[in-house]
């Protein structure tokens, strides 16, 4: 099925539909109520503090955690269903912290990415050096595709874990924070890759990010996550500082003094 019509307008496939979903870790509910779609093509941004529960999201999407209740499915199957092998490309919050002793260049890592346990001892190259080409090329990484990953900066690093990614032919992708670490024109070039990834080759991207103003930038749509989705909702009517701290049920406490449980509760 590639489309739903609605009230007589087309929409684009689902990719992800979560419903009523609560995960809870070590005794305490960290998720709750979440329900989202997400449909092909869609820039989803999740932004949230410290400790809200967006690495958890990501983790109960991909199937790592079990949710308490609730139901997710990716392309109408369960997470780690066989038929999405291949299908979903994952950047996690500890990318960019690969050991710097390994020695793999950026070329090896990014062909891991095509590899998977039926071709892994087919030692014909089947296309495989056509898509290593291609992600790399996408990602910028010609000059330095047989540099060793440790001698990289973070932000090549971080681009080359979103290349082999790329190899994969994952057209659903997440990321969790992919910006940290990295400086302004990694940043700039890593969001302009993400933004043509999504309209030039139709993929469809979760990112979750504390730079507010990064994926502001980028992403077509914005969920506020904390304990639960508190906004969802085209960038552009993403809310201002203040109407944030409504929704975060947050008082203002300007006439009473200075709110140090709130700061310590930011960490940043
Ligand atoms: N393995 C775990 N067992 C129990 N609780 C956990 C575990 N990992 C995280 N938590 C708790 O779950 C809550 C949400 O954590 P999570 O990592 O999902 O937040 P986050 O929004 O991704 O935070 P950050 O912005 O710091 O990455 C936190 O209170 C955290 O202490
Ligand atoms: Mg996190």
């Amino acid at each position: 099925m590639a489309s739903d019509i609605v009230g007589g307008i087309q929409l684009e496939e689902s990719i992800l539909e979560v419903f009523d979903l609560t995960v809870i870790r070590s005794g305490n509910v960290i998720i709750k109520d979440i329900d989202l779609t997400v449909r092909k093509g869609e820039f989803v941004g999740i932004v949230g503090p410290n400790g809200s529960g967006k690495t958890t999201f990501l983790l109960a999407i991909l199937g790592i955690l079990k949710p308490q209740r609730g139901t997710v499915l990716i392309y109408k199957s369960p997470p780690m269903s066989r038929r999405l092998h291949k299908r979903i490309g994952w950047v996690s919050q500890a990318a960019a912290n690969l050991p710097r002793d390994i020695r793999i260049t950026v070329r090896e890592l990014v062909r891991l990415g095509t590899l998977n346990s039926s071709n892994m001892f087919d030692w014909s190259d089947n296309g495989r050096r056509e898509k290593v080409d291609k992600a790399i090329k996408m990602a910028g990484l010609q000059d330095v595709e047989n540099t060793d990953i440790g001698r990289l900066s973070g932000g090549q690093r971080q681009r080359a874990v979103i290349a082999r990614a790329l190899a994969t032919e994952a057209d659903f992708i997440l990321l969790d924070e992919p910006l940290v670490g990295i400086d302004r024109d990694a940043r700039n070039s890593l969001l302009k890759l993400l933004d043509k990834l999504c309209h030039e080759e139709g993929k469809t991207i979760l990112m979750v990010s504390h730079d507010l103003a990064a994926i502001r930038q980028t992403a077509h749509r914005m969920i506020f996550l904390e304990e639960t989705i508190r906004f969802d909702g085209p960038t552009e009517s993403f809310p201002d500082l203040e109407k944030l701290a409504d929704l975060r049920g947050i008082e203002h406490v300007h006439a009473e003094g200075h709110d140090h449980q709130h700061d310590q509760k930011e960490g940043k």
